[in-house]
């Protein structure tokens, strides 16, 4: 339930997202029972979206205090129903917190704020190439990009407020590290820790080239702006 779109040009392998009122469903069927023999791959990695959307629309500048609610919300219900969803692909349960944080707290969250940089970089690759499967896309580079972000000092306490929201406490060192605490320990319990991009067919010297569409696509809403060359270094350390 959300005001966006995706869409791809398959000639250009651009794949690019537009928003607009009138594309906000009427009606949505979101029924976790018809979701129940989903790939448990697919499911995982498309639980990261939700929690990625989370979170960039959380720190987007263009977020507000009701987006944030929402927000926060979406990112405590991933954190703690993802994992038993990795064990078990059948807990209907798990698969409705699920459901609802990705569709409904999130779609609400989006229509109010935006995706950011990440997801502009996500979607760079699996316009290249098709078969990278969205969540995927956003993983692989997401701890690199994270503690780059966090490390600069920019929005420690937004990270702060997150990573509490994923269940740990605060931060001992730097501000916003424990949101990178939840994130490596969200990530092995769901066994995505070091997912390989060349698992989809990105090889390194695609890199620079990701790096450039992505930096010409441009960030709007990125509550620090990354330059070209910090892009390819995340992309350079997150390769594998
Ligand atoms: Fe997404």
């Amino acid at each position: 339930m959300r005001s966006w779109c995706v869409i791809t040009n398959e000639i250009t392998k651009e794949k690019l997202d537009f928003g607009t009122p009138s594309v906000f469903p009427t009606v949505s069927v979101i029924d976790p029972e018809l979701m129940l023999t989903l790939p448990r791959e697919l499911s995982i990695y498309q639980g990261f979206d939700a929690l990625f959307h989370g979170v960039e629309c959380y720190i987007a500048t263009c977020s507000s205090p009701l987006a944030k609610l929402y927000c926060v919300e979406a990112i405590g219900l991933v954190a703690r129903w993802l994992p038993n969803l990795w064990r078990d692909g059948s807990d209907l349960e798990a698969r409705t917190n699920i459901s609802y944080a990705a569709n409904v707290l999130c779609g609400f969250a989006q229509s109010l704020s935006a995706t950011i940089s990440p997801h502009i970089i996500g979607q760079c690759m699996s316009g290249l190439f098709p078969g990278f499967v969205h969540g995927a896309s956003l993983l692989v580079t997401a701890q690199a990009y994270y503690s780059h972000v966090i490390s600069k000092g920019y929005i420690a306490e937004e990270f702060e407020t997150l990573g509490k929201a994923m269940g740990k406490s605060a931060s001992a060192g730097c501000k916003g590290t424990n949101f990178l605490e939840g994130l490596e320990e969200l990530m092995s319990e769901t066994g995505v820790s070091g997912l390989p991009m060349s698992k989809f067919g990105v090889q390194s010297s695609d890199l620079e080239r990701i790096a450039g569409i992505s930096a010409d696509i441009g960030f709007d809403f990125d509550p620090y702006p990354l330059s070209k060359d910090e892009i390819l270094s995340i992309l350079i350390k997150s390769y594998k």
